[in-house]
């Protein structure tokens, strides 16, 4: 199942929601890939560790630069924020990067479903009250 964006996932910063989208979009062809995959598995597999790849690193880079930002606006929980990306980041990276697995993946693809739901909900949205408290929800 794919994840659609909801304005109810927005940050209130057009850099991090453009860059949610596009996590959401990448997490989406990683699903359907894995659907393909199942009629499939040998072919499959390549498609698979593909778009897993495109996912870990675009999780990666957009964790460095939403942290920027947080620093740039004197966000107070960007540490433990910063924390909580290094843990996921390392997770995937086991899981998508060193060994990719067919199994291992479709197994774990719910968890890193609801836990990228998760983060941009709670998480991520907790940096959007704070800008709200500045009046900046928007504004960028
Ligand atoms: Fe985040
Ligand atoms: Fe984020």
């Amino acid at each position: 199942m794919t994840i659609e964006w909801a304005d109810t996932l927005s940050v209130g910063h057009s850099v991090i929601d453009d860059q949610h989208k596009t996590l959401i979009r990448v997490l989406n062809r990683l699903m359907t890939a894995m659907d393909q995959a199942q009629e499939n598995p040998s072919l499959g597999m390549v498609d698979v560790a593909g778009h897993a790849t495109d996912f870990f690193y675009c999780f990666q880079t957009h964790s460095k630069e939403e942290e920027a930002l947080m620093q740039q606006f004197l966000y107070g929980g960007v540490d433990c924020h910063a924390r909580h990306h290094t843990l996921f980041i390392g997770a995937l990276r086991t899981l998508l990067l060193d060994e990719p697995n067919l199994d291992a993946i479709r197994i774990n693809l719910p968890f890193i479903q609801s836990a990228v739901i998760d983060h941009l909900e709670r998480d991520d949205r907790d940096f959007g009250e704070h800008l709200r408290s500045l009046g900046l929800f928007g504004r960028f």
